[in-house]
């Protein structure tokens, strides 16, 4: 018997599809997602999955063995596709034989969906528009995390309640689709449940966990955060593109502007050509995150969080924020 019948009932697709209690994935978060927070969410019934990140398949390798010694329960590995060693990290999952595997940061490159297959993991990829959605599972994908641009960390420009309302009603009658971006509380995963979602995914909610390794500083600058202060970074000039990016207001999105301008001006006076402009405003935030979180540096590093930071208040173990969320949501679908 379950404490949380309406909201297990409506997670049942999403849950025996990830293999755990609650449908609930704890996204990968690059230096936060690793071992500690990884089981944790595991271990409380949710989907934990490590943030692979820049990591070499030896620094992954030891990653997945030292999750699997903290938990017994399934958890995935989120792959960024454009990493050069792509195909030895997938062979690491491999040799793992871990369950779910997670690729992000852009389209799967050919043979990539195929090769994670090929050693019976599922895929589980992102897509930012409904043609490329329908795309990636004609191509073998077996979920999709739809994400909105309230989210923390890398973001696209469409909201998660337009994403939803354009995505499920296509997708979620055939398809596994869980739903990211923006989620605080049990309601509004209550929402996205009834909306045909078949789990949800949050980030910036546990991030902050007890079990999280997150430097003090970086967990004080959350708790202090409202919304608003959730940023997106600013691109100043057309010809020096820049990755929008969802992070706490800091002395660094300040200069990054500043920076910017600067590097515009001397295109301008020709001082510098195209390429060595772009690199210099790719390069201003290289190593920011990693700042942000293991150093504490959440002035000039890169404090990503997703506008439901506001409702991050204090520091909890993972269980209970689990046990909060999964209470709202039961209580939301029962008052409905
Ligand atoms: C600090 C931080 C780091 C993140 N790093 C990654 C990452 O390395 N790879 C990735 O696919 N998503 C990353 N994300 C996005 C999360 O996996 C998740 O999808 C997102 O946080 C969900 O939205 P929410 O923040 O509104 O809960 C990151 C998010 C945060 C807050």
């Amino acid at each position: 018997m379950t404490a949380y019948p309406k909201t297990h009932a409506l997670m049942a697709r999403g849950a025996a599809f990830l293999g755990t209690e609650h449908a609930v994935l704890c996204g990968a978060m690059s230096w936060v997602s690793e071992r500690h927070l990884v089981a944790a969410i595991s271990n409380a019934g949710g989907f934990g999955v490590i943030a692979c990140g820049a990591m070499t398949p030896e620094l992954l390798d030891t990653e997945i063995a030292a999750t699997k010694a903290l938990t017994g329960k399934p958890f995935g590995v989120n792959l960024i596709t454009m990493h050069p060693g792509l195909f030895d990290l997938i062979e690491v999952c491999s040799r793992h034989r871990v369950g779910h595997v997670v690729l992000a940061g852009g389209i799967p490159p050919k043979g990539s969906v195929e090769a994670i297959k090929a050693f019976g993991a599922k895929v589980i990829v992102f897509a930012p528009t409904l043609a490329l959605a329908k795309k990636l599972f004609r191509q073998g994908a077996d979920a999709l995390v739809i994400e909105g641009s309230e989210a923390g960390g890398h973001i696209g420009p469409v909201s998660t309640s337009v994403l939803a309302q354009e995505f499920l009603p296509e997708l979620a009658a055939d398809h596994v689709v869980f739903v990211a971006g923006g989620i605080g509380r049990g309601m509004g995963i209550a929402a996205y449940l009834e909306m045909g979602a078949s789990g949800v995914q949050l980030g910036t909610r546990f991030a902050c966990a007890s079990e999280s390794i997150a430097h003090p500083a970086f967990k004080a600058a959350f708790f202090r955060a409202n919304a608003r202060d959730a940023i997106t970074s600013v691109q100043v000039d057309p010809r020096l593109p820049v990755i929008p990016v969802r992070a706490l207001r800091n002395k660094g999105s300040e200069e990054f502007t500043a920076k910017q301008i600067e590097v515009a001006k001397l295109l301008d006076e020709g001082a510098v050509d195209m390429g060595a402009a772009q690199l210099q405003i790719e390069h201003f935030w290289a190593g920011a995150l990693r700042r942000a979180v293991i150093d504490g540096d959440v002035e000039r590093g890169s404090v990503m969080a997703g506008q439901s930071v506001g409702m991050v208040s204090k520091e909890e173990p993972v269980q209970a924020i689990m046990d909060e969320l999964m209470t709202e949501c039961e209580a939301a679908l029962t008052r409905a």
